[in-house]
């Protein structure tokens, strides 16, 4: 992804994609685990058998975390921009047969686009009879302390519905971890020291969409 490789004035990746990466792998450095991929399949324990379709793969991540952990069903993903081992594919037209996985990911997916309902429907197209559909997505508490310690609140008067799991990751940001996370929004801040660090969390709410 020869756009991931350039970089802003402020030393952040220039695509969104890669600006994702780079925040997930801070994340995953604060946490100590593998954020998201590693706490979500954690929460959901899918059975290793089970075939797998994750819609909006991205760099593929989350396959690889699969094979990682020996899981021994079909691993596949798509993205219209994918990544290593990710099909190119949108998730408005799945180029598979009815009835082919038995679980279908939208992992920070399906909230950004435009026609999500018809995405669901190819999802359950796509999908075995009893199977499973996930969607995770960021939570209200995501990074919000950060956030407010910037003096840049986020989500004010958060109203999703109340989600089937939660997946949290406490962390302890510092002045650096904010400005650094703030980059990778695109945005710069200045950061009063006295202000940080501060105790906050990354969240991942999980919703079971399964028909
Ligand atoms: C925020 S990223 C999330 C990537 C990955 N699931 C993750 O959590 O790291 C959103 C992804 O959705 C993909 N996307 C956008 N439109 C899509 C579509 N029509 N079908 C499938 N994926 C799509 C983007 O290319 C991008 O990789």
């Amino acid at each position: 992804m020869a756009d991931g490789r350039r970089q802003t004035a402020g030393g952040h990746p220039a695509s969104a994609s890669a600006r994702l990466g780079a925040r997930d792998a801070w994340l995953s450095r604060l946490c100590g685990r593998a954020w998201p991929e590693g706490l979500l399949l954690d929460a959901l324990s899918l059975s290793p058998a089970l075939d797998v379709l994750d819609v909006g793969a991205g760099d593929g991540r989350l396959l690889r975390e699969l094979a990682r952990r020996g899981h021994a069903g079909r691993v596949v993903g798509i993205d219209p921009t994918p990544g290593p081992g990710v099909q190119p594919a949108s998730m408005v037209a799945l180029p598979f047969p009815d009835a082919s996985f038995a679980v279908v990911l939208f992992v920070r997916v399906l909230a950004h686009l435009p026609d999500p309902a018809r995405a669901l429907a190819e999802a359950r197209r796509v999908l075995r009879p009893g199977g499973q559909v996930w969607d995770a997505a960021h939570g209200p508490v995501h990074l919000r302390a950060t956030w407010a310690a910037l003096g840049q609140p986020l989500a004010p008067g958060d109203t999703l519905p109340e989600s089937a799991l939660t997946v949290t990751c406490p962390l302890t940001v510092t002045g650096d971890d904010a400005r650094f996370l703030l980059g990778t929004y695109g945005k710069e801040a200045e950061v009063s020291p006295h202000l940080f660090p501060v105790q906050d969390a990354a969240q991942l709410l999980v919703w079971s969409l399964a028909p």
